[in-house]
């Protein structure tokens, strides 16, 4: 089973992935955590990466596809995978498309961007996991540690609110044309295009889930 899913900055992405992972028992490829990985150990990409991240833009097409390029040829990824946060641009698409990657579902998790603010605003992570929560919507079971390990949560550098207000902008010029992409190649009657699938994202955390 190979899936993507898209949708906006704070859409639920990461939270929802984590329940498809275990469904499916394929691995979460999650392009923004193997980058906030690599500027924690201070490689030469997390260097690279660390300033357009923090300012809300997108990291060079080049280095994120070869990165995925790199995880996707592991042998944990022989049953499939789930890309959260990736493709993010025509060229990744374009790029997944050359390198003869046939995905199976696209899911969209589909939120307004006046929703979107709040949820950042309100998020906590936990860095070595990328588990997610939510001091209203999604609680940890103690507050500001995580529920598996115990360790605390921090909240992200980019989720400042201009800097959501930013990331919101890149995703409608650059990413949300990639809803049109895959829905129009679902539509092609073509039997290894990807079935496309749209879901409400205001519902709640459990009833986007069920419908997964
Ligand atoms: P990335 O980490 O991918 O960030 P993003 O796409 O902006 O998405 P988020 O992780 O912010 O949101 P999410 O949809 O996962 O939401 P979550 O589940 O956490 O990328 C970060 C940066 O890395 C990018 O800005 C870019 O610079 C770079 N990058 C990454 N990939 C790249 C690529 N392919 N190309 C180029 N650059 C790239 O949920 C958000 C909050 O809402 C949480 O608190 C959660 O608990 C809560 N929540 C979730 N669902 C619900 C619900 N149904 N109801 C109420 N609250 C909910
Ligand atoms: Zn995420």
């Amino acid at each position: 089973m190979k899936l993507i899913l898209l949708g906006a900055p704070g859409a639920g992405k990461g939270t929802q992935a984590k329940y498809v992972c275990e469904k499916f028992a394929i691995p979460q490829i999650s392009t923004g955590d193997m980058l906030r990985a690599a500027v924690k150990a201070g490689t030469p990409l997390g260097l690279e990466a660390k300033a357009i991240m923090d300012a809300g833009g997108l990291v060079r097409d080049d280095i994120i596809i070869g990165l995925v390029k790199e995880r996707i040829a592991e042998a944990d990824c022989a049953n499939g995978f789930l890309f959260d946060g990736f493709p993010r641009t025509i060229p990744q698409a374009e790029a997944m498309q050359a390198a003869g990657v046939t995905i199976d579902y696209v899911v969209e998790i589909d939120v307004p961007d006046e929703a979107i603010i709040d949820r950042m605003s309100g998020r906590r992570v936990h860095v070595a996991s990328g588990r997610t929560y939510h001091v209203k919507y999604n609680p940890p079971k103690a507050e500001g540690v995580d529920d598996e390990t115990g360790e605390a949560l921090i909240q992200r550098e980019d989720d400042k609110a201009e800097t959501v207000k930013k990331r919101l902008d890149v995703y409608h010029e650059q990413t949300e044309v990639l809803v049109g992409f895959y829905s129009k190649m679902a539509a092609g009657g073509d039997a290894s295009a990807p079935k496309y699938v749209r879901i409400d994202g205001t519902q709640t955390v459990d009833a986007v889930r069920d419908t997964l």
